[in-house]
């Protein structure tokens, strides 16, 4: 049996705990930093067996010793935004936590692949990708997913069609720069562009990027968790079943798309070994310089975590 670890317990860990369970493709650890949170919530979630017909091990601890032999580990562990807070408030804090379970990431599984979910999402996944010195097909971080399925719910939710018609591709960094593509947006196959007006669109773009804060208005004591948690648990599927789909994903580029050294979302191809290629579509000029501007902005934050010494 596979094992999927998931380092942090909250509402995100937990949520992906469960999805994960329900789809029984590998033994699943828990960790958690207060003590009993991991431990109780693996209890609750595996006393559900019997009847959601899990055949799988769901465990919780705080020991870190558990992360031995995964081969994947999600990382949520951190603080989420309150009312008020943009994602990038997230970064002394939680660089700090991300540094420290990078750490014991590569000391006790060191061939495992790494998601990301913890943000500031793209800073999150480089600073991952300095501390374990990992493969960069190793490193991954989840973003783009969540976007394009808020995007896909919106647009079906406009056009009043079944919403397993659409698709959509979020592009860029995971903050308000990012950068949703209509053009590359279906409903069974037909472009957006030609089922919705600019104006549509451009609404549908607009509450996207403010998906995150949208839920956070509402919560008021934290951030969205099943939406997050379904797209990681995609993720992980795509790599233990090998299943070379293609996803949006944050992911170190290396000239691709004229981006040099930083993690942001592009298409990628997810199977066993992490990122097995990138995807490179063709873009037009406002597209370019719209994704250009959402790395220049994941850049920025990098500059000023580099500052502080802690990469
Ligand atoms: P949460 O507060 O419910 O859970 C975080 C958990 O991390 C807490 O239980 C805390 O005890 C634990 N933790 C803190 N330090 C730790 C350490 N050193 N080792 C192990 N566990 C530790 O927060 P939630 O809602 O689960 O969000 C987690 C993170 O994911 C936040 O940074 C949030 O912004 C981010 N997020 C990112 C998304 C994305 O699209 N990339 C989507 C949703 C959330
Ligand atoms: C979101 O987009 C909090 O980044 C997270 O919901």
């Amino acid at each position: 049996m596979k094992k999927v670890s998931i380092i942090g317990g909250g509402n995100v860990g937990s949520s992906t705990a469960l999805y994960l369970a329900e789809k029984r493709i590998a033994d699943i650890h828990l960790i958690d930093v207060i003590e009993g949170l991991a431990e109780g919530k693996a209890l609750d979630a595996e006393e559900a067996a019997p009847i959601r017909h899990y055949d799988i091990e769901l465990r919780g601890s705080t020991d870190f010793s558990n992360l031995k032999d995964s081969d994947v580990v999600v990382i949520t562990a951190g603080i989420a935004r309150q009312p008020g807070m943009s994602r990038d408030d997230l970064l002394n804090t939680n660089a700090r936590i991300i540094k420290s379970v990078s750490e014991k990431t590569a000391y006790y599984t060191p061939n495992a692949i790494i998601i990301m979910v913890t943000n500031p999402l793209d800073v999150m996944t480089y600073l991952a990708l300095k501390v374990t010195g990992f493969a960069l097909k190793r490193v991954i971080g989840m973003a783009g997913i969540l976007d394009s399925i808020r995007f896909r719910y919106f647009v079906a939710q406009k056009l009043g069609i079944a919403i397993n018609d659409t698709t959509a591709m979020v592009l860029g960094g995971h903050g308000d720069s990012m950068v949703p593509l209509p053009r590359y947006s279906t409903v069974a196959g037909i472009p957006i562009t030609e089922l919705l007006s600019s104006d549509e669109i451009d609404q549908i773009i607009e509450r996207t990027r403010k998906g995150g804060a949208e839920i956070v208005g509402y919560l008021k004591t934290g951030s969205a968790y099943y939406a997050p948690a379904a797209s990681v648990a995609e993720m992980v599927e795509c790599i233990i079943r090998d299943k070379r789909r293609i996803r949006p994903c944050s992911t170190y580029l290396r000239g691709e798309y004229g981006i040099n050294g930083i993690f942001v979302g592009v298409p990628v191809m997810l199977g066993k070994n992490g990122v097995e290629q990138i995807i490179e579509l063709e873009l037009i000029p406002e597209e370019k310089e719209a994704l250009h501007k959402s790395a220049s902005d994941v850049k920025t934050v990098i500059e000023a975590l580099e500052n502080q010494n802690i990469i």
